[in-house]
């Protein structure tokens, strides 16, 4: 039998498409489920963006492509930046991947040697620890609650770093929290990061679906030393509603870059060329759709979150941002449905897919035991009735 590396022992399957594979799974059963487990926007990427592509098809730009992406795609993220960050980058200091996910791993793998820390705040994105892992790095691990609206603070941050921490992970806004750091709370860890010589990866892939009155912030506005000692990575997958199109970007230093452009060539050279070709016209393009579904995500997500506090032992926080909120079930562990106990996150999620037919994402996955994620990438209408149907299933526990 064909003997499989030791490097994938502990390489989990994402646990969030699991959850959203059995819920679809149930669906095409005949189940009417409600799912509020979904990663993606239900939005369809805006006509102007699907026509660039088919231009780009017609007009032939179906070869390959420099492996670090397209000029015009490169300059399109440099003016992004400059415009809503205030950050100047040139186009040896960005480079274009196959998806947000990916440039994250590029990362990883460009950055960590063996037994390098990885201080990552809890809850986290499902992602970050295999990734560090899989380059070797040892992920350190810093607890956050509804005390301090789910981030980390610079203190803390502090207490977790040592003499073999290289990074910090930073996720503004969250998922799963929705969550959003504060400049002055960006400013605190940041100079702890200079002090200390932390590097900061700084996600912040949900930046367009922030509800605050300013501009979401990043990390690498703080100073020109902190941009300098900063990779922050985007992209247009949740932006643009382009989750299959597969195009994240990096920007920071250009050594770092560089690496991570050889760690590109060697595996999956240029993102695709006709995906490329949509996300410049994504950056470059009209805007109204992104203001119109963040709009749309800050109705739902007071609607989702009013919605969860009306339910008896359940306690949400209001997000800032993204397109999920993280609400508190703890209330509900030792209490039971006939012979059915619900113990923790995974047997709440069973139980609501089982018994309520919604689909939510137990907060294990994210580091958090004591709380579900639920998404209001749904309709108003599903909301509505996956309450309703929460609330019944949750309070027939005794
Ligand atoms: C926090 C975070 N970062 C990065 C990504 C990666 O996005 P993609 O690879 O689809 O561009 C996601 C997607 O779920 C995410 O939630």
């Amino acid at each position: 039998m064909v003997s499989i590396s030791r490097r994938m022992s502990d390489l989990e399957e994402s646990p969030t498409l699991a959850v959203t594979a059995k819920a679809k799974e149930l669906k095409k059963r005949g189940y009417d489920i409600i799912g509020f487990a979904a990663g993606e926007p239900d939005y369809d990427t805006p006509d102007n963006i699907k026509k660039a592509a088919i231009r780009a098809i017609e007009e032939g730009h179906t070869k390959y492509t420099p492996v670090g992406g397209i000029v015009e795609l490169k300059d399109a993220v440099i003016e992004k930046f400059k415009g809503d960050n205030g950050l100047d980058y040139s186009r040896e200091e960005v480079l274009i991947s196959c998806g947000g996910k990916h440039s994250i791993f590029n990362l990883c793998q460009a950055l960590l040697d063996p037994g390098d820390e990885v201080v990552i705040p809890v809850p986290y994105w499902v992602s970050y620890p295999p990734m560090v892992r899989l380059a070797g790095g040892v992920p350190v691990f810093v607890h956050t609650d509804e005390t301090t609206g789910f981030k980390m603070s610079a203190e803390a941050f502090r207490d977790a770093v040592t003499g073999r921490t290289k990074a910090v992970i930073i996720n503004t806004p969250s998922n799963p929290t929705g969550a959003a750091y504060s400049k002055g709370e960006l400013e605190a860890i940041a100079a702890v990061a200079l002090e200390k010589g932390v590097f900061i990866i700084s996600d912040e892939i949900y930046e367009k679906l922030y509800y605050g009155d300013e501009p979401a912030n990043s990390i690498a506005s703080v100073s020109r030393e902190v941009k300098e000692n900063t990779m922050v990575l985007n992209g247009v997958s949740k932006a643009y509603s382009m989750t299959g199109w597969r195009i994240g970007y990096a920007a920071g230093p250009k050594e770092l870059i560089k690496a991570m452009m050889r760690i590109q060539s060697q595996s999956t050279s240029n993102p695709a060329s006709i995906s490329q070709w949509a996300a410049v016209e994504a950056l470059r393009g009209p805007q109204d759709a992104v203001a119109e579904m963040a709009a749309e995500f800050k109705e739902r997500c007071r609607m989702m979150v009013e919605g969860l506090n009306a339910i008896e032992g359940l306690s949400c926080l209001m997000p800032q941002g993204a397109f999920y909120t993280f609400a508190n079930v703890s209330a509900f562990y030792g209490r039971s449905f006939g012979d059915r106990v619900i113990e923790d996150s995974v047997g709440l999620a069973t139980y609501l897919l089982e018994e309520a037919e919604v689909a939510v994402v137990p907060g294990i996955a994210f580091g958090n035991d004591s709380h579900i994620r639920l998404s209001y990438a749904c309709s108003k209408e599903d909301i509505g009735v996956g309450l309703d149907r929460m609330k019944k299933a949750l309070g027939a526990l005794a």
